[in-house]
């Protein structure tokens, strides 16, 4: 039974990932900041709820110590966004954005990545895969037009931590890459965006059970496909 961990589990995308890892067998660690209140997770019966903040470097090590054995697949899905922290988005250009908001937003979206994945860097072995799910808003070619430094800033922390874990595990054969989950109806995502998260969900780890670790530090869509840096 392959091992897998997820983060931000509870809901959204998060959650399908959860629910098909499943279904497939998978010995899931879903990790949420509020575990008690995860009903739809609790009901699909993973492995382990564990409590998670991965803004929270002391979350994070807690986390990674109850994960005590090989994982063969980690999840970096977890991510929110500035209307979840109580900010309209007419005040978050790169003319206005808060730098405390900002810094935030990079830590807990974009450093994150990193945070869990050295965490768990025991656990992870030759043939282990790491997904960080970004957004096209990291991307400079998309994201150059998108009125939110804070969540854009975050995403392209978020890509360079991929491309650097990526070239940093490559000896161990550990390969790591970042996925656009797609314009997703979610609660961030809203509910007129383009793809449902079963089709994010099913596009993601399809193209992961293909993976290799000659592709380790790519940028691609959830169906698979290269995304522009
Ligand atoms: N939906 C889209 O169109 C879209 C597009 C591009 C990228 N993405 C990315 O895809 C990922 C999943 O997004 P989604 O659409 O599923 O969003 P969502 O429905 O808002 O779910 C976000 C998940 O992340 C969790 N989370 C937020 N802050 C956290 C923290 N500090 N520690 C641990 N968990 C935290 C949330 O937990 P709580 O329930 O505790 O808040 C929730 O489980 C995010 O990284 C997002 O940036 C989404």
């Amino acid at each position: 039974m392959s091992t897998t961990v997820i983060t931000g589990a509870n809901r959204g995308i998060g959650l399908e990932l959860a629910r098909r890892c499943i279904e497939r067998g998978d010995k899931v660690f879903a990790g949420c900041r509020k575990p008690d209140e995860a009903h739809e997770l609790e009901a699909l019966q993973p492995h382990s709820i564990l409590p998670l903040d991965v803004g929270d470097e002391a979350s994070v090590l807690s986390f990674s110590k109850v994960v005590d054995e090989h994982v063969g697949l980690l999840i970096n899905n977890a991510g929110t966004s500035i209307t979840n922290l109580g900010f309209d988005r007419d005040e978050v250009g790169v003319m206005k954005a808060p730098v405390a908001l900002t810094l935030d937003l990079i830590r807990i979206n974009g450093l994150s990545a990193a945070m869990v994945t050295r965490s768990l860097s025991d656990q992870l072995e030759s043939g282990s895969k790491v997904a960080n799910i970004t957004s096209q808003i990291g991307s400079m070619v998309v994201g150059s037009n998108f009125n939110d430094l804070p969540y854009a800033a975050s995403k392209a922390v978020m890509n360079m931590v991929t491309v650097q874990l990526a070239s940093q595990l490559k000896a161990k054969g550990i390969a790591v890459v970042a996925f656009h989950p797609g314009w997703v109806r979610t609660d961030m995502g809203g509910s007129s965006a383009d793809i449902s998260v079963e089709e994010s969900a099913h596009g993601i780890l399809s193209t992961l059970d293909t993976f290799q670790l000659e592709q380790s530090g790519a940028f691609l869509k959830w169906d698979g496909s290269i995304h522009p840096w």
